[in-house]
């Protein structure tokens, strides 16, 4: 996590870096800060918490914006940047970043730009330098103070280190790379190179943006979109010197490379809330448009073949498969259970779901007789890339699903899936999870095509479950008067249990991460099954428990199950399709979705989950789209 951006060029500095970063604050927002070479030295402005303190301070600054600037407008505070009329007008190069915290506390020390104890280097970072420590007291003995608790602060005094034998700052920066362990993205410069911007990387993200008015790095493609679609992809250790018209890159010995631009199919991403309080609110209500989006061209009715061109697996290939194994984090995760369920129901292959973390610390069974699917949002969470290039090593074929198709994940992914959910701005994921959750349909389904172990009449009965799927979210959808009602009922408790038995176990987690990630509420979900094995005793009058009851094989036991928990006296919450007269008396507030085939209910099932925990975090005040110590892209292991 963390983002960087930098420029080079004679366009507003300011009001890129600051565009830039707003860009970026999905990947943090425990602070932010700038650097900018004035040509007579190198100024910071740093401000903790979010980007708009940053941006206060900077408007103070602005002499001639701060009369022209009315309220907090934020396109009359872009102009003031814009006749900055200080000495920081005439800077043409410049560094920002937005940080989510690893070391160190998020205070104003411990925000970036860090800089060397002599003002020779400025820098920003995103990953994890991991023998920190050791060079830190290194550089201790030879003299050099530290203000901050980062590891970040390091990379600063050693590049100023170097420098003492060379006048040459890209080997000054080159031999200060060699020393580093961990990951990092870096945006770099010096007092005595005023021209030029350098930037590094390695296992973290970083681009650079072409344009005839300068030259950008950033993290992440969106900070760039509204200057330029020209992008270079800068690969682990090569660092590249930037300056207004030109775009060197080099190895880290030194030795030049030459690397091709690509453009960048995207417009410019139109962050809008639409009238909707909350991205998150927006995002929900965007789900059936998205299921119709990852649908569109794929699935076009019930009795033709899906159309998965992009999963590079035959007949031939399937046949010799003997494991399949798929990894994700967070809410990915929660889809690649029920991707797990879907795949072992169609085609009766075993597949285990895995943490990415757990995964890369353990002992990795691929082979070429194996698939790993990895699945992530973002593309970039760095357990999961971690754990692909693991798999990979072992000669596993890696198929990707995820909705960054520019993404780290999605170049190295053998086979490519995209999602189609669009941008997904909210923090907690949404309609990302219900696209990934639809791939697995997809993908299940064109497996047992391809194998031929589902009957056709099957196939073709399920295929028309997810055509109905679309419609039937809407239902939700204009139903969710009575999940406000619910929350507003619930709201006060302290803690929750979800539960419920096969492919919904997954959403019962789901469901818990949701309301936790961003209400804060202590909530954890079961599989209903286990309840009398330790969390039963938790169960008192003031518990509420969402049991998850659609018809099929496991209702009539998670329905005993919550006779059990409602003879607790626990608070019973339903979320069914189930008209039965039982359920009366056993729960306190029912939620109904539509008929639904229990194989297909999951997304039905989640959608009033992910309302029932927004309207609960709305209702307490909380911070629904940036909730506290999160972020969107988890770039660090
Ligand atoms: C973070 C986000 C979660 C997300 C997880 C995995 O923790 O806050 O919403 O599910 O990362 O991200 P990915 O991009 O790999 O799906």
């Amino acid at each position: 996590m963390c983002g960087i951006v930098g420029y080079v060029g004679s366009e507003p500095l300011i009001s890129y870096l600051l565009s830039g970063l707003s860009k970026l604050e999905y990947r943090g927002y425990d602070s932010a800060g700038v650097a900018v070479h004035t040509g007579d030295s190198i100024k910071i402005f740093k401000a903790q918490g979010k980007l708009d303190n940053l941006k206060n301070i900077l408007r103070d600054k602005c002499e001639a914006g701060v009369k022209t600037l009315s309220g907090d407008a934020q396109g009359a505070a872009m102009q003031g940047f814009n006749s900055f009329k200080t000495s920081e007008e005439k800077a043409k190069i410049g560094i920002g970043h937005i940080r989510w915290a690893t070391h160190g506390i998020p205070n104003e020390i411990n925000a970036h730009p860090h800089v060397s104890p002599e003002s020779k280097v400025a820098l920003v970072h995103n990953g994890i330098i991991e023998n920190y420590k050791e060079i830190k007291e290194e550089l201790i003995a030879k003299g050099f103070e530290f203000k901050s608790q980062t590891d970040t602060e390091v990379i600063a005094h050693l590049v100023e280190d170097c420098l003492r034998n060379t006048n040459n700052f890209g080997q000054a920066l080159r031999c200060a790379l060699k020393k580093l362990d961990g990951a990092y993205a870096l945006g770099v410069i010096f007092m005595d190179d005023p021209d030029t911007l350098y930037a590094a990387k390695k296992s973290a993200p970083l681009i650079i943006g072409l344009s005839d008015k300068g030259n950008y790095i950033a993290s992440d493609i969106p900070a760039i979109l509204e200057y330029t679609k020209k992008v270079i992809y800068l690969d682990d250790f090569e660092i590249a010197e930037i300056k207004e018209n030109s775009v060197k890159i080099f190895d880290i010995e030194g030795n030049k490379i030459d690397k091709k631009y690509e453009i960048v199919p995207w417009e410019p991403v139109s962050v809008n809330k639409m009238g909707y309080k909350h991205f998150m609110l927006k995002e929900i209500h965007e789900q059936p448009d998205v299921i119709r989006q990852t649908l569109f061209n794929r699935l076009i009715c019930s009795s033709e073949p899906i159309k998965l061109d992009e999963v590079k697996l035959t007949a031939e290939n399937l046949k010799n498969l003997d494991r399949i194994q798929i990894i994700a984090c967070g809410t990915s995760l929660h889809a690649a259970l029920i991707g797990k369920y879907l795949i072992e129901e169609f085609i009766g292959i075993p597949v285990e779901v895995e943490a990415s973390s757990e995964y890369i610390y353990k002992r990795v069974i691929s082979n070429s007789n194996s698939l790993t699917i990895g699945v992530s949002q973002s593309g970039e969470t760095a357990d999961t890339i971690t754990a692909i290039k693991l798999a990979k090593e072992k000669g596993s074929h890696v198929l990707v699903v995820t909705n960054r198709p520019d993404s780290t994940m999605a170049r190295l992914a053998d086979s490519l899936l995209p999602i189609n959910a669009g941008f997904e701005v909210s923090v907690a994921a949404t309609k990302s999870y219900t696209a990934q959750v639809l791939a697995f349909y997809l993908l299940a389904l064109k497996l047992a095509e391809v194998n031929g172990s589902l009957p056709s009449e099957k196939l073709e009965e399920y295929k028309k479950q997810l055509l109905q799927l679309p419609q039937k979210v809407e239902m939700i959808l204009n139903n969710k008067k009575e999940i406000h009602a619910c929350a507003i009922k619930f709201h006060n408790a302290k803690n929750f249990i979800f539960v419920a038995r096969g492919i919904n176990y997954p959403v019962a987690l789901e469901g818990a991460l949701k309301l936790k990630e961003i209400s804060y509420i202590n909530a954890t979900g079961y599989p209903a099954g286990e309840l009398k094995h330790g969390p039963i005793a938790m169960l008192d009058e003031t518990m509420p428990v969402v049991s998850i009851l659609t018809p099929g094989k496991v209702y009539e036991k998670v329905l005993s199950n919550s006779e059990e928990s409602k003879a607790r006296e626990a608070r019973m919450i339903a979320i069914t399709s189930v008209n039965d007269s039982k359920l009366d008396s056993i729960f306190e507030y029912i939620i109904k979705i539509p008929q639904t085939d229990e194989l297909f209910s999951p997304i039905l099932t989640t959608i009033p989950l992910q309302l029932l925990a927004y309207y609960i975090a709305e209702f307490l005040g909380k911070d629904v789209d940036q909730p506290r110590n999160l972020a969107k892209s988890v770039t660090v292991e």
